[in-house]
């Protein structure tokens, strides 16, 4: 798509996402905005301020038609006012001390006031960082048409590390990437293409990403030279670029380095040789990137090393290289994503959702402090419904990191949509009860219920090379919200829809109103026409897209999810199933236990049970597969009829490309409808209630 010549209008609106910065048609309105944004008055320096002025004067020309006049003192005329908090704005413009105070090192104070008679904002950060954040916060209140004239807003991210992870190799592709190639290698090169990236740190920066890793946690050949002196050049130089936007650079490193770029022939943690082949490429790296964040780490899992082949655990594993790094400030995200993927199930006890709690929870206290432990949701991988991790709640002494997946690799690919934000919620409200009621998630990963020194949310990045970035046009609200959810979980799944969408398409309220539906309720409808009651997988092996029912990609041991003619569903009780609902603290663990309790979405996560089992909703099991796969069918041909009215409202390229990935899923819905409803109903032999065609 990106090497296809298209006319600038064009391409703008798709590769602009939600900083279209369109010009505002309505007169009063820009000479409203114009009387406090025609100045910008610069207090202080740095790279990172550089591109709040940067980013302002350009939004501004595009939306007012007017570049602001620049200036490093204080004006008595209308301005907007970029300081960091010190002594100095607190003199010139009044600014309390006490509400300042609150502010934290990412945390930005939005005023309006009148300034010896005009107009004026200040923009005010506790740090640099915090003014770029406020710049792009009323850069979003004026694209969203709101009044600036009398605002006191004060924000700080509820989340310290807010991340995003590439599963980018250097060869150009993305591991489960759906829109694209690399934005930053090619042919096992770097790409040139240093604009692209400093668009791209602006969408990260402007919805408060302050983290980013950019090469797969699968690290190979070429990637394992990243940290060599041969390509760390290369690295700074991307880094250079995300550090004026507020944003610190990480590598995916193999846990087999010192053999496979060193001249070790052991990765063995306690091995002194190896811990000082760490100590020494760390301190190279940081030549070459003197705020380098530090590593992510995927170890001991679906083939690759780690410390398990020297008899060692992870907790030696990730101190080795915590060690390394603390010198010079670096962290390590040690990925508790570690499951034997050849493991035999027959026995009905060994179940792969056990895995990272029973690998990680023993070893809670014994990472150094700057090991943070990062968890993805749920205990299996990033399906369409999966409970919540039970290792949330459970590691109390060890610093840890949420891992989300904006990519959508089981959830449609984006060519299916599917809105993960209200998703997430979902998880980061989920009440773990550590500490009794009212232990959520958000509040153990932003470290308000333990005193963690790192914590946050990271998540799989779901950008690539195509002139829309993801992919699906309506796949950039992923993006988006993510970004914005991270920074305040108390956002709702339709406030941050509703932002998207005005911010992206305009203010059309028909268009408005229509695409906030279809984003709000796409999560379900995917999961209406997919794999049912929390059951998972069902999917094509391999490639993750489209309808398998005995795919699963480790089924060398059977059918992962025992259906046969009596049943279907993996029986994870204590009682006589796996033993994994034990792994919650006993509020949950009783509520996943008994079959009256445990939630219909995720009855077959939990439970084995007859075809004729009778749901809360009063739908038998059977039944109930048979209506949400008709529906889901249902559902998606009328988001395309909606979607068609929609023509003349949205520019060509946009509307044909939304268009396309609704044809696209259409004909996947089907296809998942029509499997999943014979499979079950040859398994079962229940006929339809309402008699549709089974085929
Ligand atoms: C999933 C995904 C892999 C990925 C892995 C991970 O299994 O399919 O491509 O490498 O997750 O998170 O490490």
């Amino acid at each position: 798509m990106t090497n296809v010549k298209l006319e600038e209008s064009v391409w703008k609106s798709a590769y602009n996402c939600w900083l279209q910065y369109s010009d505002i048609k309505d007169h009063s309105r820009v000479q409203e905005y114009k009387k406090v944004c025609s100045n910008l008055v610069i207090l202080d320096q740095s790279a990172i301020i550089d591109s709040a002025k940067e980013e302002l004067e350009k939004g501004l020309f595009s939306m007012l038609g007017e570049t602001p006049t620049i200036s490093y003192e204080p004006q008595k005329k209308a301005s907007i006012v970029l300081a960091t908090y010190d002594q100095r704005t607190i003199k010139e413009y009044g600014v309390d001390y006490e509400d300042c105070n609150i502010l934290n090192d990412d945390g930005y104070m939005i005023q309006s006031f009148d300034y010896q008679g005009d107009k004026a904002v200040l923009l005010l950060g506790k740090t640099d960082k915090g003014i770029l954040y406020a710049a792009f916060h009323l850069l979003r209140l004026i694209q969203m048409s709101k009044d600036i004239n009398n605002l006191t807003i004060f924000e700080n991210p509820k989340n310290q590390i807010r991340m995003i992870n590439h599963w980018d190799n250097m060869l150009g592709d993305i591991e489960r990437g759906y829109s694209g190639n690399s934005i930053f290698y090619d042919q096992n090169e770097f790409t040139h293409d240093v604009d692209r990236i400093k668009d791209y740190a602006r969408y990260l920066s402007s919805v408060g990403i302050n983290s980013l890793s950019i090469n797969n946690v699968n690290v190979h050949q070429v990637e394992s030279k990243l940290i060599t002196k041969e390509l760390l050049p290369h690295v700074a130089e991307i880094a250079d670029i995300f550090r004026s936007y507020g944003i610190n650079t990480y590598l995916s490193v193999n846990y087999a380095s010192p053999i496979e770029i060193g001249d070790l022939n052991t990765a063995d943690p306690l091995d002194s040789e190896v811990q000082a082949w760490w100590s020494e490429k760390v301190a190279e790296i940081y030549e070459y990137i003197p705020d380098f964040g530090g590593f992510i780490v995927k170890a001991d899992s679906e083939h690759r090393p780690g410390p398990f082949t020297y008899g060692r655990n992870h907790a030696d594993g990730a101190n080795l290289l915590g060690r390394a790094l603390e010198p010079f400030g670096g962290i390590v995200f040690w990925r508790c994503f570690v499951y034997d993927c050849l493991q035999d199930w027959r026995d009905r006890k060994t179940d792969r959702a056990k895995a990272a709690y029973d690998h990680f929870k023993q070893l809670d206290g014994e990472f150094l402090d700057n090991v943070i432990l990062q968890i993805k949701n749920g205990p299996m991988d990033f399906q369409v419904r999966e409970p919540v991790s039970p290792l949330f709640g459970s590691l109390k002494q060890t610093n840890q990191v949420l891992e989300f997946q904006v990519a959508q690799e089981y959830t449609g690919q984006q060519k299916d949509l599917c809105f993960l934000v209200p998703q997430w919620k979902e998880v980061l409200d989920f009440d773990t009860y550590s500490e009794g009621k009212g232990s959520t998630v958000k509040s153990i990963v932003n470290g308000s219920k333990y005193p963690f020194q790192y914590s946050g949310i990271t998540a799989v990045s779901n950008i690539g090379n195509d002139l829309n970035w993801t992919g699906n046009t309506l796949a950039q609200a992923n993006f988006y919200g993510y970004g914005r959810l991270i920074w305040d979980t108390e956002l709702s799944a339709e406030e941050i829809s509703d932002e998207w969408v005005r911010l992206t398409f305009g203010h059309d309220e028909h268009v408005v109103e229509e695409v906030n539906q279809m984003l709000l309720n796409s999560w379900q409808i995917y999961e209406n026409y997919t794999s049912p009651l929390g059951v998972g997988w069902m999917i094509n092996p391999g490639h993750h897209y489209g309808p398998n029912i005995e795919g699963y990609e480790y089924s060398k041991w059977g059918t992962y999810h025992f259906s046969d003619c009596l049943g279907t569903g993996v029986n994870r009780t204590v009682k006589n199933g796996t033993g994994y609902s034990g792994q919650y603290y006993p509020e949950n663990a009783e509520i996943y236990e008994s079959l009256e309790t445990c939630p219909d979405e995720l009855l077959l996560f939990f439970h084995h049970v007859p075809y004729t089992h009778r749901l809360k909703s009063g739908e038998t099991v059977i039944q109930h597969i048979y209506n949400t796969h008709f529906l889901g069918v249902e559902q998606v041909e009328n988001m395309k009829a909606r979607w068609e009215q929609l023509k003349d409202k949205i520019d060509t390229y946009r509307y044909e490309n939304v268009l396309d990935r609704f044809t696209m899923q259409l004909e996947n819905a089907i296809e998942w409808r029509d499997r999943i409803n014979t499979y079950f109903y040859r398994h079962s032999g229940i006929p339809d209630e309402k008699k549709r065609t089974i085929y």
